[in-house]
């Protein structure tokens, strides 16, 4: 097959492609399938022939948080904890568990993978009559408060679950017209890189959510082709594919919140697989992902590496 030039149309859907991708040219390349130097080569073509004619399609295909930010940082250590489902007071046990782990491992980053917000009073479902769900205001000032307690790390990373969501969704829906007066989630917690999913040492994926049920762990291994950690399910597992490309995990990371708590009423404390914990990760001088760890309950207490940790 003999390659034709390459088309307006798919000169400007390459600039489309790049600012999609956050103007990454390794993840436009990797979206469409090509390697990065035909997509830089495309690229400087669409640039030099399109400079000044941008069209609105750019600022109609971005996304407002990025859809994956991918980053490269072998020889690191992480945290991952999601679902923290913040509403007021102090933090339970499981929280202070998690800062406990991240402080002694003096880990090199820190992911909160979802769901650190509850945003009970602006959900879509039913109130509970007399619940005593706080005011947003009260939630962002206690997870303001919370997060400060963590030890400070080289990467710290946050993906947007759909309870985060909630806010800026109820400030869209409700008061659109205020949109550019009120700050959204991302701008109360600066600190805090905000993204849908964050792809680490490109052998790793992190997300809110993925697949669900049981086997959620497995499928999502099985359908990314990589390793991934998923929160949502508040399940706390890690589950092994062994294929010809060797081994890699899913991970689902427990819940940071106490499954009894005040913010899971509406599940009328039915059995559930719910459990508290987080998960750590290592990689190699290569970026090989080490297996995963896990810190959860046991007897009431948080234990990690078969030690009590607090
Ligand atoms: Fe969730």
């Amino acid at each position: 097959m003999t390659q034709a030039k390459l088309s307006a149309d798919v000169l400007i859907d390459t600039l489309r492609i790049f600012e999609l991708n956050n103007r990454s040219i390794s993840e436009a390349a990797r979206q469409v399938n090509v390697n990065r130097t035909t997509f830089a080569h495309r690229l400087k073509t669409a640039q030099a022939l399109l400079s000044d004619d941008r069209p609105q399609i750019f600022d109609a295909a971005r996304w407002t948080y990025p859809r994956m930010i991918s980053i490269d940082a072998p020889k690191t250590r992480w945290i991952i904890g999601s679902d923290l489902h913040v509403w007021s007071g102090e933090p339970p046990v499981i929280y202070k568990a998690f800062i406990a782990v991240a402080k002694k491992l003096k880990v090199d980053g820190i992911i909160l993978n979802g769901d650190i917000i509850d945003g009970a009073r602006v959900s879509r479902h039913p109130a509970i009559r007399g619940s005593a769900a706080p005011k947003i205001e009260v939630e962002i000032e206690t997870a303001k408060r919370w997060l400060k307690m963590l030890p400070n790390a080289q990467h710290k990373l946050w993906t947007m679950g759909n309870h985060d969501l909630r806010i800026d969704s109820y400030i869209a829906s409700n008061a659109n017209e205020l949109s550019n007066y009120i700050i959204s989630l991302a701008e109360h917690f600066p600190a805090w890189k905000f993204s849908f999913a964050f792809e680490i040492n490109q052998t790793f994926e992190v997300r809110h959510r993925f697949r669900g049920g049981i086997h959620g762990a497995w499928n999502n291994t099985l359908h990314s082709g990589i390793n991934i950690a998923t929160g949502h399910t508040h399940q706390l597992q890690v589950t092994a594919m062994r294929d010809r490309n060797g081994s890699r995990w899913g991970i689902e990371t427990g819940s940071l919140a106490d499954p009894f708590g005040p913010q899971f009423e509406y599940a009328e404390g039915a059995p559930s697989r719910a459990q508290m914990g987080f998960a750590v990760v290592t990689f190699d001088e290569d970026g090989r992902m080490m297996p995963p760890e896990l810190c959860e309950m046991v007897g009431g207490r948080p234990v990690f590496r078969g030690d009590h940790v607090l």
